[in-house]
């Protein structure tokens, strides 16, 4: 109704304004008319008049011209008449003939022009007719109309137009009124799903309302422009800003006014474990990690993770917080402790028998039990109350990570429904015809579609997630846009790369490549010449470690120069050991790189050199710049940054990267030497060509590999994130308050 005033107020002042501005047209236009009448009612009297005149004038009778004139002005109109006889006479005329009209002036009321006199009695108009007759050749008759009656009409007729635009305003006010009411609704209903990018376009459903069809075009039209708008918008900040933690900083007070930010993950960035009497601090091996860990440092906040280390629980306060990095802590973990029955269920069983093979397609069964999904529920859930009670504000943001925590996403909006939860998957998402192994695939896709905004590493993983959720939920899946629309709320669907901090920290590059090189060949007791290979990850089947070896094997065998010469240090971090598959993968790596060593042994150096240790990121780093070669051989890998860092460890611009096609890292740095880790004479081969590439191409190769870990590095990745949920919680204050508006 307010709405409608809104509209109908402005019309009205418009048609007044109207109204005031034609009354005076109109005025003028029945004046001239009058005018017109009265000066042709003048003719027909003075025809009239002229017989009987000529005859009183003939009996020269003047008091009887006077008292015939007397008698015709009774008519209301005619205020006077008289004749004049001459220029110099005086008029014989009706007594109320007006003093300013004398028979000497009376060329002035003669032929074109006004002849309007303006006298105390009202407006008169004068007509001056020739009545010619042998004893008075120049005699005139002089009539005098009154035009008093015409002012009258006048403001009549004003009134009369102002009544008219009166009555027409209110008509159309009320048709306006009723037509704008019945319309609204469906505009507002149409533009509120536009601006959420629903759709206008697409079939009506139960809870949606039919598409109107007058809409389409425009629908269509808007939503390109805001798509185009957005895109243009991320692209133009993203190219323009030089990304950074200050420039992340900035973002998140700004475009976010300083949220309050939550990461939440099964593995925490810091453990403390007891050895002795003393308690040492470890950073574990793990891609999550050493993405989120300078995320956090930048964005303060607090990361929930599980409190696995040995003495966790004897560092952390009575909220069991512990500030971090240890040595200048600039953000809090929050431990969430787990039973060994919850650590068993949720962690070993549903997450890692479970879902971790499930998505990489790596040729281990998936193993699905009931009691590991029951603890999976109720870790998550316990997650879930960690997140509650943690959030300082009811709208905080959220970044939930990894395959542990699928069902967190809606578990948290049930609870804080203003929260923007970003659920980033670190991992692949497979085909719908796999995931539909899983016995609870739709609660763990609803559970993700709780997030606002749901990211992966590569276009093929978004696809492959996008497809599984229109094959198996009721829900409105948008292609052009990636979004999905589930239970009324709408989750978006990206790709986001992730990536590592750039540039590395200085204590990871510090030592000079030369020292690298000669301290790691001393400590593994190799040549000061010898060459060498390295390859860094956790002891996990998708590494493809296995296939890695048999390509060191395949080398020896098709180019027997490089036994003695070349050697492939492997470290493994001792990873999920409680699992059976990677108790038995474990003994299999040890087993082959033995045998190989064993078969070539007696030739120096052995070709496999295993460290089947845990290795902090400095110890990483120099492994990295002693090398000539890291080899990434992954089977299937989301992103894999071990190929990342090793990029970014080579400030000297030497060294070679040989990177699994099977790895989201492939489609970002095509100048490393592409494999297939299954087929082991290419591997053999490019390992051949990377101990044998010219200095100059290395450098070639490594220079524009750094180029792009350097511009799309990890502040790019998280800001990308935080500026698309900063635009969607701007999109959906639009939405509330148009909604509010309407109201
Ligand atoms: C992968 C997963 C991470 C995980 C890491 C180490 O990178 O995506 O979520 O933290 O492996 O595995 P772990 O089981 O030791 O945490």
């Amino acid at each position: 109704m307010r709405l409608s005033l809104r509209f109908v107020l402005p019309l009205l002042l418009v048609l007044a304004g109207i109204a005031y501005a034609v009354a005076p047209l109109v005025d003028q236009l029945t004046l001239r008319w009058f005018m017109r009448d009265l000066e042709m009612r003048s003719s027909l009297i003075a025809n009239t008049l002229e017989e009987p005149l000529q005859e009183q004038l003939a009996a020269g009778k003047k008091v009887r011209i006077a008292a015939f004139f007397n008698r015709i002005t009774r008519d209301e109109r005619l205020y006077a008449v008289g004749y004049c006889a001459s220029p110099t006479e005086k008029a014989v005329a009706s007594p109320a003939l007006p003093a300013e009209v004398y028979c000497a002036d009376l060329k002035r009321w003669e032929g074109p022009g006004d002849h309007l006199l303006k006298s105390a009695q009202g407006p008169l108009l004068i007509s001056v007719k020739p009545i010619v007759s042998d004893a008075a050749p120049d005699g005139r008759l002089v009539l005098i109309h009154d035009m008093s009656f015409i002012a009258r009409r006048s403001e009549e007729s004003k009134r009369y137009v102002l009544y008219l635009f009166m009555a027409l305003g209110v008509v159309v006010s009320l048709v306006t009124v009723i037509i704008a009411q019945i319309s609204w609704h469906g505009w507002m209903a149409g533009m509120r799903s536009l601006l959420r990018g629903e759709g206008l376009l697409r079939e009506p459903t139960a809870e949606r309302q039919p598409a109107l069809p007058e809409f389409q075009p425009i629908a269509r039209d808007l939503q390109r422009l805001i798509r185009e708008l957005e895109t243009e918008n991320r692209t133009r900040d993203e190219g323009q800003i030089i990304w950074s933690a200050e420039s992340l900083r900035a973002i998140l007070h700004g475009e976010l006014r300083g949220e309050d930010v939550i990461v939440v993950s099964n593995r925490e960035p810091y453990l403390h474990q007891r050895h002795g009497d003393h308690i040492d601090v470890q950073r574990p091996a793990s891609g999550l990690v050493t993405a989120l860990e300078p995320i956090m440092r930048a964005c303060s906040g607090t990361w929930i993770a599980h409190g696995s280390g040995s003495a966790d629980r004897e560092v952390v306060d009575q909220h069991d917080h512990v500030a971090v990095p240890p040595d200048k802590p600039v953000y809090q973990i929050r431990r969430v402790w787990l039973s060994a029955e919850e650590e068993a269920g949720y962690y070993y069983g549903f997450s890692n028998e479970g879902l971790w093979p499930l998505c990489h397609i790596a040729h281990v069964r998936p193993i699905f039990r009931s009691g590991d999904w029951a603890q999976y529920v109720a870790v998550n859930r316990k997650f879930a109350k960690a997140v509650v009670s943690e959030a300082k504000t009811s709208a905080p943001i959220v970044l939930v990570q990894d395959y542990h925590f699928a069902l967190l996403p809606k578990m948290i909006r049930d609870e804080l429904p203003d929260a923007t939860v970003i659920t980033f998957w670190h991992i692949p998402w497979p085909n719908p015809e796999s995931f539909a192994i899983c016995p609870w695939r739709d609660e763990i896709l609803a559970g993700m579609l709780g997030s606002a905004i749901l990211g992966f590493h590569t276009q093929f993983h978004v696809n492959n997630f996008v497809d599984t959720v229109d094959r198996f939920l009721e829900a409105r899946v948008d292609r052009e846009a990636f979004t999905v629309s589930f239970g009324g709320k709408l989750t978006s669907v990206r790709r986001y790369p992730i990536s590592i901090a750039w540039p590395p920290e200085r204590e990871m590059v510090g030592k000079a490549v030369a020292d690298c090189r000669t301290d790691i060949r001393q400590l593994n007791e190799l040549p000061p010449e010898h060459k060498l290979g390295v390859g860094v990850d956790r002891l996990d089947y998708t590494k493809g470690i296995m296939e890695r070896f048999r390509a060191v094997r395949r080398l020896l065998e098709l180019s027997p120069e490089w036994i003695g010469r070349f050697s492939f240090v492997q470290i493994a971090a001792p990873s999920r050991s409680g699992i059976e598959e990677y108790r038995n993968h474990e003994q299999q790596v040890r087993d082959m790189a033995a045998r190989i060593n064993g078969r070539f042994a007696g030739n120096g150096p052995p070709p496999i050199v295993l460290k089947i240790e845990h290795h902090e990121p400095r110890d990483v780093y120099e492994y990295f710049r002693a090398a000539d070669l890291c080899f990434v051989s992954s089977l299937h890998d989301g992103m894999n940054l071990v190929a990342k860092e090793f990029v970014a460890a080579r400030d000297d611009e030497h060294g070679v990267l040989i990177l699994s096609q099977f790895t989201g890292a492939a489609r970002e740095l095509p100048e490393a030497l592409i494999v297939n880790p299954y087929d082991a004479d290419q591997c053999a081969a490019a390992l051949h060509m990377a101990l044998t590439m010219p200095e100059a191409e290395q450098r070639d190769r490594m220079r524009l590999m750094r180029g792009l870990v350097a511009e799309f590095n990890v502040f790019r990745w998280a800001g990308r994130m935080l500026l698309d949920a900063a635009a969607m919680r701007r999109r959906s204050h639009l939405v509330d308050k148009s909604g509010a508006a309407t109201s």
